[in-house]
């Protein structure tokens, strides 16, 4: 005898549309979850979601054989821009096996080495930038990322310079893009009449335009201008698929091109912000991170060969993924009839199940009841290796995860210490607590910090 899963009261045709805040999902998602605890359902327009917040039934649903990936919400809204690329193609969709096998060792550990100076030279551009405007500025943590985060996806994906440092308003490409993927999320929770009403569908039409002439424009001139320089442009241009030796036709190459902007940015620019604020409301950790970045580095610029010797660093990165991942969400359909929770509950076939990882990734049956806090001690000394199955999932899970788990890592691990080495931070409000905005990806709202050059260590540029 199974449990029935719990739902709330909901309205009449529109079910709980009302119950989800549009702007910030995961608020309601953890309201409900205060109140529902482990699992509830809840009804949007004619489908129904059940919502999973323990590490139990996450472990559950984390297995290929029984689910698979959901594009529906937000995500098939984002097809609209960027069709069968990687990360939203649907689970039948010849293109991915093709695109994933043939792009799969370009994001490997050799590929990402490859990588690293371009990686360090966009770095060295955000560096240089809070350098100049010195410790009067208030710095918007994540926008500075974002720029960084944009820029580095694309020098290294095609060898384009977006050159977001040196504007002093957004590149047309990356406003489109941010509005695109914000209507993209407000989609989700609208009926598509209301969308039509309001007259949302011309700006959002001309934004997917403005992103396809860039990526049709890069694709173009690269066929033109062959550059032998093998970056993933390169790969999806001219590779074959090793299983079926077919290519990728254009309109998919300029699908997983967007793709790699999309995936490739706003989720590691929110980490790095996360990662700031985490830091400075935790002082002691901060002390600690700086002591082993001055220790393995002195006042030498990160090498390739450093950066698995920052051991404080990576789990830090690991703690404030754990409490904030970027993709607070992600969706399986079940395969087949199925029961999830040690007997408990029945999932159809076909049902999706949302996971909210950003609530079972505090579980404190596995993180203790210590799991709100910051404690990168936990992901040290082998900790880390030895965590239950599927238990940290930030980069999801199985054969649809994260394809450039290891480029954000990389990007990452060059940045902070650069940071560290040279600037002494902190937060522009002391009192700033952690307030949240979501798009596709959830980031520290109005969090500004200021950066005064560190008197002790003069790192040469
Ligand atoms: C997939 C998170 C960085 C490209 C995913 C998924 C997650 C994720 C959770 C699975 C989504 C799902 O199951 O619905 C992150 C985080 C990042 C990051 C937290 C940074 C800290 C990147 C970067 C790139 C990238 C830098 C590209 C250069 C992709 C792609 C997929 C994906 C293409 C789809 C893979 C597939 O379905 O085959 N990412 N990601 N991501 N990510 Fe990332």
């Amino acid at each position: 005898m199974t449990t029935p899963i719990p739902c709330p009261p909901s309205l009449p045709f529109l079910g709980h549309v009302a119950s989800i805040d549009g702007d910030l999902p995961v608020r309601s998602f953890s309201l409900l979850a205060q109140q529902y605890g482990e699992i509830y359902q809840f009804h949007q327009f004619s489908s129904r979601k059940v919502v999973i917040n323990s590490y139990e039934l996450m472990h559950d649903v984390s297995d290929d054989k029984k689910f698979i990936k959901n594009i529906s919400g937000a995500l098939e809204q984002v097809r609209n821009g960027v069709g069968d690329g990687l990360f939203t193609a649907k689970p039948d969709e010849e293109n991915w096996g093709i695109a994933h096998r043939l792009l799969t060792p370009a994001f490997g550990s050799v590929g990402i080495r490859d990588m690293f100076d371009d990686m360090y030279d966009v770095a060295m551009q955000l560096v240089m930038k809070w350098e100049r405007f010195g410790p009067g500025a208030a710095i918007n943590a994540a926008e500075d990322f974002t720029r960084m985060t944009f820029d580095t996806i694309a020098l290294c994906a095609m060898s384009y310079r977006l050159n977001t440092f040196y504007r002093e308003t957004n590149h047309p490409f990356v406003q489109s893009m941010a509005d695109f993927l914000l209507e993209s999320g407000h989609r989700a929770f609208r009926a598509s009449v209301v969308t039509n009403i309001l007259g949302y569908n011309t700006k959002y039409e001309a934004n997917i335009k403005t992103m396809a002439d860039l990526a049709n424009k890069i694709i173009a001139e690269r066929k033109n201008n062959p550059t032998g320089k093998n970056d993933l442009l390169d790969r999806m241009l001219h590779g074959k698929d090793p299983k079926t030796g077919k290519q990728l036709s254009d309109e998919n190459i300029s699908y997983n091109l967007l793709t790699f902007l999309i995936a490739g940015h706003e989720t590691t620019s929110s980490t790095l912000s996360f990662l700031m604020y985490y830091l400075l409301k935790n002082p002691e950790a901060m002390r600690k991170l700086r002591e082993e970045i001055d220790e393995v580095l002195g006042d030498q610029p990160p090498g390739l060969q450093d950066l698995s010797k920052l051991k404080y660093l990576n789990a830090c990165l690991r703690e404030c993924m754990r409490l904030s991942p970027p993709s607070p969400t992600r969706a399986v359909d079940a395969r087949d009839d199925t029961i999830i929770g040690n007997g408990k509950y029945a999932i159809r076939k076909g049902q999706t199940v949302i996971i909210a990882v950003f609530l079972t990734q505090r579980d404190p049956k596995i993180w203790g009841d210590d799991a709100n806090e910051f404690k990168p001690e936990r992901m040290l000394d082998g900790s880390f290796e030895k965590l239950p199955p599927h238990a940290w999932q930030p980069f999801g899970f199985g054969m649809r995860a994260c394809i450039g788990r290891a480029f954000a890592w990389q990007e990452m691990l060059i940045l902070v210490p650069l940071l560290l080495q040279r600037f002494e931070l902190a937060m522009e409000n002391p009192s700033y607590d952690l307030a949240l905005k979501q798009t596709l990806t959830i980031k520290p709202k109005d969090f500004y910090i200021r950066a005064t050059p560190r008197k002790s260590r003069a790192v040469p540029l």
